[in-house]
């Protein structure tokens, strides 16, 4: 019999009042917030798949972030703290400096023509300037549309096309441990691939890069000239479901999903998670190792910490070589962070470097709660290292670009509950989860199936696809009425704690990062030599998994292997990006497939990671899946 004392008794008591009545849950937190106008109504929601949270409501997210700091006494507070191991520098912005480059620079968008709905897109690597961009298009009611620095011209091409940006946000430059990048002929690129021409650019020149604003057609003007020279603007107040930001993801085809997320329900979500899940509170610090290209920088480097009056670090820096696997450990002893969060790749990069966790021994951790892990699932040998080195809890928690904030955690200022290697634990309050198998019906405690979130979704998830409410319903909510399908497959074992094992799609997860092997695939594909390919995620010991592209020649293709694989590469990283970390090439004389000619990549992976292999019952042809199991590389991880 439980007890008020036992640990699951409280989180059970308010996901069970989240789940029972999700309108009238979420109302009472957002009494939290400072609205404008204040909701009446928690949720209007049509039974399918169309939802919105607080309706009625009013308010501008960043009035939460940083005006209501400000005028409740934490103007002097720091609000963001940026290290940069790169450049060997650490600034500190109070909420009340932030509040005031945030209000200018959201004039100058004013003043260059930028107003409410309009989208902007930001093109910046982690330097406290992303963020001001980022919350001073939000102030306007303009939609930002950030698009990771490791992306491509031709990406970011894609992104200007599909938000139709009216202006962009970028730095001259950003510093890799191997190299400057030079971000101004990308952008410069990307506006002549583009259809749509956005009116202005506004550059951020930062001293380090040798680089000037470049000769084109379009309007440049410089950021720091454009934030002295324009007046502080009010936030304004906006629907709580009006859009926030555009957020580009990797779906099974080649062109990206922009997830759609609102003002208010993101709001709520993110102050409530961040006690709940993270227990951070006030004026205490987080350390979040991301980028604010992601997700993750998106809710817990930006928004989440300065919703709930808290400090961010922003960190310019690798885990390993700047200048050692104890980067993570200084930048969280030096700024006394309560929690850090990473990605499993990173920690495995650490432990790789310094296995005893000698770096870890050099500096005072006594502020550090909590290690936190997402973006790929934490490997158990990992977790033990961690958990051994660090001597704290090491909480892998779940969630997705489209949730926007955790769907399974451990929520350590709610109720912490015991650890479990290889589960990210429970189900966080909103978030109904359930396994299924292909039919829709429930499997069994214990056993594997499609993961899936019932209907709606809680605040602060996606509301929507840019442009294609289509293929929102489509790829979420056709093959499970009712319930929305997150494209992860496990299990939730008898105490309820939810085991998530990978993708059911062609998703992939190279070193945190979600990439489309289908966008590879049309990269490659365009190869004059290529006449059909396939690329899937191949297990890799540090990234988790690696793309590796099987190759099909064109009868008159003549060229070696080596060259083909050289000249792919290139091409990967000139239309994709170096994120993707792409480098394995094998040239196949046919791939497997179904009767119905769909490649056969789960199989593929299978004989290649050197699984048992049964020959699928659909396969066209067998003697094709016995000639890749003979020609294809064992690639070692
Ligand atoms: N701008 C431009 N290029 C970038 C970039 C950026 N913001 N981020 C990465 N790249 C480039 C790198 O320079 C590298 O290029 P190279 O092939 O010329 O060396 C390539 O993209 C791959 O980068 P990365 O994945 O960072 O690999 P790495 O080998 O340099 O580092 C790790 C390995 C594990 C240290 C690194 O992947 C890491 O820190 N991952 C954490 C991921 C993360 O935070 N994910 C977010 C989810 S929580
Ligand atoms: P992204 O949208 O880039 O955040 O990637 C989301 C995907 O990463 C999920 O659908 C999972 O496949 C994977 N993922 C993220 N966090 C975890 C985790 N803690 N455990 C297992 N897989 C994860």
């Amino acid at each position: 019999m439980a007890t008020a004392n036992q640990p699951g008794t409280t989180y059970r008591a308010t996901f069970e009042r989240a789940s029972d009545d999700p309108a009238a849950f979420w109302l009472e937190q957002a009494q939290t917030l400072d609205w404008h106008t204040a909701p009446t109504r928690g949720l209007d929601y049509d039974g399918a798949a169309s939802w919105k949270w607080f309706p009625d409501g009013q308010l501008n997210i960043t009035y939460q972030a940083l005006d209501r700091w400000v005028q409740a006494g934490r103007g002097d507070q720091p609000a963001l703290v940026w290290d940069s191991a790169m450049t060997d520098q650490q600034v500190t912005y109070t909420y009340a400096e932030l509040l005031d480059k945030v209000a200018r620079f959201a004039g100058a968008l004013r003043a260059n023509g930028v107003t409410r709905g309009d989208r902007v897109l930001i093109y910046m690597p982690m330097i406290p300037e992303a963020l001001i961009a980022m919350l001073a298009v939000a102030r306007i009611g303009a939609i930002h549309v950030v698009t990771f620095g490791g992306f491509a011209p031709r990406e970011v091409a894609t992104r200007l096309d599909d938000a139709q940006a009216k202006a962009v946000i970028a730095a001259n430059g950003g510093i890799e441990p191997s190299r400057t990048i030079r971000y101004l002929p990308n952008v410069a690129e990307a506006i002549e691939l583009a259809e749509h021409k956005p009116e202005v650019v506004l550059v951020k020149q930062r001293p380090e890069i040798d680089d000037t604003i470049a000769d084109f057609d379009t309007t440049w003007l410089d950021f720091d000239e454009q934030l002295a020279d324009n007046g502080p603007v009010e936030a304004l107040p906006v629907a709580a479901t009006d859009p926030l930001y555009l957020l580009h993801t990797s779906g099974t085809t080649s062109k990206p999903k922009a997830v759609i997320r609102d003002h208010g329900g993101y709001a709520v979500a993110a102050a409530w998670s961040v006690p709940n899940i993270y227990n951070v509170h006030p004026g205490e610090v987080m350390f979040v190792a991301s980028d604010v290209g992601w997700v993750v920088g998106h809710t817990y480097i930006v928004y989440a910490p300065l919703v709930s009056g808290a400090t961010t670090v922003v960190y310019e820096g690798k885990p390993v070589g700047t200048p050692d696997a104890g980067a993570f450990w200084r930048v969280a002893s030096e700024h006394g962070a309560k929690m850090i969060f990473s990605a499993p790749t990173a920690y495995r990069a650490i432990r790789a470097a310094d296995p005893t966790g000698e770096h870890w021994q050099r500096y005072d951790m006594s502020a550090l709660e909590t290690v936190f892990s997402a973006g790929e699932r934490l490997d158990e040998d990992t977790y033990h290292w961690l958990e051994k080195v660090t001597g704290k809890p090491v909480v892998d928690h779940w969630w997705q670009t489209e949730t926007g904030w955790p769907i399974v955690a451990n929520l350590r200022g709610l109720d912490p509950m015991p650890l479990k290697p290889g589960s990210p634990s429970v189900p966080v309050p909103g978030y109904r989860v359930s396994v299924v198998n292909p039919l829709g019906e429930p499997v069994a405690t214990g056993s594997e199936g499609n993961i899936v979130v019932e209907l709606p979704l809680p605040p602060g998830a996606m509301v929507g696809l840019y442009g294609e409410p289509e293929r929102f319903h489509s790829s979420y909510m056709a093959a499970f009425p009712g319930y929305y399908e997150t494209g992860d497959t496990g299990y939730i074992d008898e105490d309820g704690y939810v085991f998530v094992l990978g993708r059911s799609d062609d998703v992939i997860n190279v070193a945190g990062h979600r990439l489309s092997t289908g966008t590879l695939e049309a990269v490659i594909a365009e190869h004059p030599a290529v006449a059909e390919t396939a690329v899937i995620g191949v297990a890799d010991e540090l990234k988790g998994q690696k793309p590796v592209a099987y190759v099909v020649l064109t009868a008159d293709a003549d060229l070696s292997a080596e060259q083909l694989a050289k000249e792919l590469v290139a091409k990967v990283r000139h239309d994709f990006g170096p994120v993707a970390a792409f480098q394995n090439v094998d040239v196949v004389s046919a791939l497997p497939k179904t009767r119905s000619g769909k490649i056969l990549r789960r199989t593929m992976r299978s004989i290649v990671e050197g699984d048992e292999v049964a020959t699928p019952a659909t396969i066209d042809d067998p003697g094709v899946l016995d000639s890749f199991a003979q020609q294809a590389t064992r690639w070692d991880s």
